[in-house]
């Protein structure tokens, strides 16, 4: 019997775990042999995790992972401190992995002000008294080992549009890397992807990464065909028939996102067959997620507002305007409510398409409508 795994909720970690995703596969792996810098985008459990990780350990290719998400979980938000931790977590693991570099590079980090080694068991830790030197100096030595090697290290950064709360020039960091350290090639994912271009400065001339060449890979949505065919492909890992009818009614709920129709076929095989309670308890956690941005914003129930109104049906911009004001009595301003929305969408939580705007992800949407009170 196969061992079952498509329905595995962690990020997929092998290229055999993985559902399809080949091109984008075959795209990370041109870039890595000949180009320099690459982003997977997509929304929120759309595979850009499993993409990276499966795709690195599958050809054994050495690398640094840095998860920028898990920084801000750790530390409640993003800091210096949080993200030399992670960076000394990166490093360690890199060096248990490969034994060819380790030895060489450990007698090179040594003499570098600001990190310490520790043995049994091996361990790197970074301060950031030295400020940034530290990180470049790190960089250079893994560039120039790698380099005597003939190996080429991928320094990869899941979630990166949150370091732009880090206070680091993180476009300057990462052109220093494109243009000096050769044997380096960055892979970067966001799942908000505007606001992955902003960290980046990618559209702006004045940014040091501006003109540079990067390889996309967006993620997209799984066909119905194709959605229907991973949820019976996963079933039938277990030896479980489930019909085309129940099926049909998940595909249809759960709009093509990889991540939900995994969630759901885990719940099922697991004994949860209610669709909707299993998007309900996924919405309740969505919809804290989402509490936790709009809090933060003096905007905040102007912000409820317009993500009730479009999930609700709403799709104009001047319609969602006109329930904005009639709700909050008073004219809104309108480069304000344009900023409003275009920062939803730069979060990845509203779409846009031509004129008009939806809730990206249909679990979100029913979160709103649910439990996003005024
Ligand atoms: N190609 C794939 N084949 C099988 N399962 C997948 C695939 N891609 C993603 N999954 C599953 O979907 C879920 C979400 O995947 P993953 O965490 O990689 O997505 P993500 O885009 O990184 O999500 P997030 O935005 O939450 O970080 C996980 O349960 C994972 O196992
Ligand atoms: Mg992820």
């Amino acid at each position: 019997m196969v061992v079952p795994v498509l329905f595995d909720l962690k990020p997929k970690e092998r290229l055999e775990e993985l559902y399809d995703f080949r091109d984008e596969i075959d795209r990370l792996m041109t870039c890595y042999r000949d180009g320099r810098m690459a982003l997977i985008l997509g929304l929120r459990r759309m595979g850009k995790s499993s993409l990276l990780r499966s795709f690195l350990n599958g050809y054994g290719i050495p690398h640094i992972l840095i998860d920028a998400r898990r920084i801000v979980v750790n530390e409640g938000r993003m800091n210096i401190r949080g993200f030399m931790n992670e960076l000394s977590q990166a490093l360690t693991e890199f060096l248990r992995r490969r034994s060819g570099i380790r030895d060489r590079l450990l007698d090179v980090l040594r003499n570098i002000d600001g990190v310490s080694i520790g043995t049994s068991p091996l361990s790197v830790s970074i301060s950031w008294r030295r400020g940034r030197t530290v990180l470049t100096a790190l960089l250079d030595a893994v560039n120039r080992i790698a380099e005597g090697l003939g190996e080429k290290v991928v320094l990869a950064i899941d979630e990166v549009q949150e370091l732009r709360a880090l206070g680091l020039n993180i476009p300057m960091l990462l052109a220093y890397i494109y243009d000096n350290l050769g044997s380096i090639v960055a892979i970067l994912t966001g799942s908000q992807v505007g606001m992955v271009y902003d960290t980046l400065r990618l559209d702006d001339p004045k940014s040091p990464l501006y003109g540079r060449a990067v390889v996309e890979v967006r993620l997209r949505r799984l066909s119905e065909e194709e959605s229907m065919d991973f949820l019976r492909r996963g079933f039938e890992q277990y030896g479980i028939h489930v019909d085309d009818g129940v099926l049909r009614s998940a595909v249809n709920r759960l709009d093509g996102i990889i991540g939900w129709l995994t969630l759901f076929g885990w719940n099922y095989v697991h004994g949860n067959r209610d669709l909707d309670s299993i998007i309900d308890t996924a919405a309740r956690q969505e919809v804290e997620e989402l509490r936790s941005f709009i809090t933060k914003s003096r905007a905040e129930a102007r912000y409820r507002a317009i993500l009730r109104f479009v999930a609700e049906g709403l799709r104009r911009w001047s319609e969602i305007k006109r329930a904005v004001e009639a709700e909050e009595g008073i004219t809104v301003d309108s480069h304000n409510f344009t900023d409003l929305l275009t920062h939803l969408v730069k979060m990845g939580i509203l779409e846009k398409q031509g004129d008009t705007y939806r809730v990206a992800d249909p679990v979100m949407e029913y979160a709103i409508r649910k439990y996003l009170r005024p």
